[in-house]
């Protein structure tokens, strides 16, 4: 498994591979890798010759320093995982060379930015939206592959490939957890042993509140018995717990057809900020 750090390099050996007509899947990662992500490498595995893999903690797409600061960076592990997962090549540039200047170019994703990560975390898709169209144009994939996980980022990228006509398929894979229901996260590694330990909180209530909706129950009951639940729970700071349309990500007034609801939640557990889906 190659490891390349510059474009130009990276460019020199995708070149090979695109003369040579094989199919190639990227997964854009920032690296502290888990299930998850190797979830994804398999997938892309399972449908192209090549599987690029990007490791690289975007800067602009953070907007609290401190999480940027704490972020976990193990790039030597990853490549050890990844490696042994058969992924063909990591590009792990440095910030230097993926952003050479700032970015004057501004994405503005509209209503789908406007709630839940996006309000919480103004400009979080701009820096999202700009590093991965540059994926896009370095590695020029057949096939990206997402994590269902970070259900609103798989909607701007939707609507950025649609946009701008990037010729490939996005490809949503499904959330792994852990036995206890706890997504899959790299923030995770972050949570204290308490903390750990009463995190899978956030899916227990994410599945009781699913039933309540197949159930019959009224969405705003649902939404308030939930936000009570959070407010039960001293370590949780519930930051938004929504019922939205996965496409549109507008909150919804009534349940739509089977895959087009789903509940989003995030919730500070310490300091550590967590998020968690369920489509239904
Ligand atoms: O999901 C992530 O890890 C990041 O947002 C991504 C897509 C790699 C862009 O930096």
């Amino acid at each position: 498994m190659e490891v390349f750090t510059s474009v130009k390099s990276l460019r020199n050996f995708l070149d090979q591979q695109i003369l040579q007509q094989k199919p190639i899947g990227l997964i854009p990662t920032m690296g502290a890798l888990h299930e998850g992500h190797i979830s994804l490498i398999e997938a892309s595995k399972a449908e192209n010759d090549i599987t690029i893999c990007s490791v690289f903690v975007n800067p602009t797409q953070f907007n609290n320093a401190e999480d940027l600061l704490k972020y976990p960076r193990t790039l030597e592990e990853d490549c050890v995982m990844l490696e042994n997962a058969g992924c063909s090549a990591v590009f792990a540039p440095s910030v230097e060379e993926m952003h050479p200047e700032p970015a004057v170019l501004k994405i503005n994703f509209g209503s789908l930015e406007s709630v839940m990560e996006g309000a919480s975390r103004p400009g979080h898709f701009n820096g999202v939206g700009i590093v991965v169209s540059k994926f896009f144009n370095i590695v020029r994939p057949h096939r990206a592959y997402f994590g269902q996980k970070d259900l609103q980022q798989v909607a701007v990228i939707r609507r950025l490939i649609i946009d701008l006509a990037f010729d490939l398929k996005l490809v949503v894979c499904p959330t792994i957890r852990e036995t206890d229901g706890l997504a899959m996260s790299s923030r995770n590694r972050r949570l204290s042993e308490d903390e750990r330990a009463i995190a899978p909180h956030i899916y227990r209530i994410l599945v009781s509140s699913k039933s309540d909706l197949l159930a019959g129950k009224a969405i705003n009951a649902v939404i308030q018995s939930a936000q009570e639940q959070f407010a039960g729970l001293k370590e949780f700071t519930l930051d938004y717990f929504e019922v939205v349309d996965v496409k549109t990500l507008m909150s919804i007034e009534s349940i739509g057809a089977v895959g087009s609801n789903a509940i989003c939640i995030a919730a500070f557990l310490g300091p550590v900020r967590l998020i968690d889906n369920v489509v239904f």
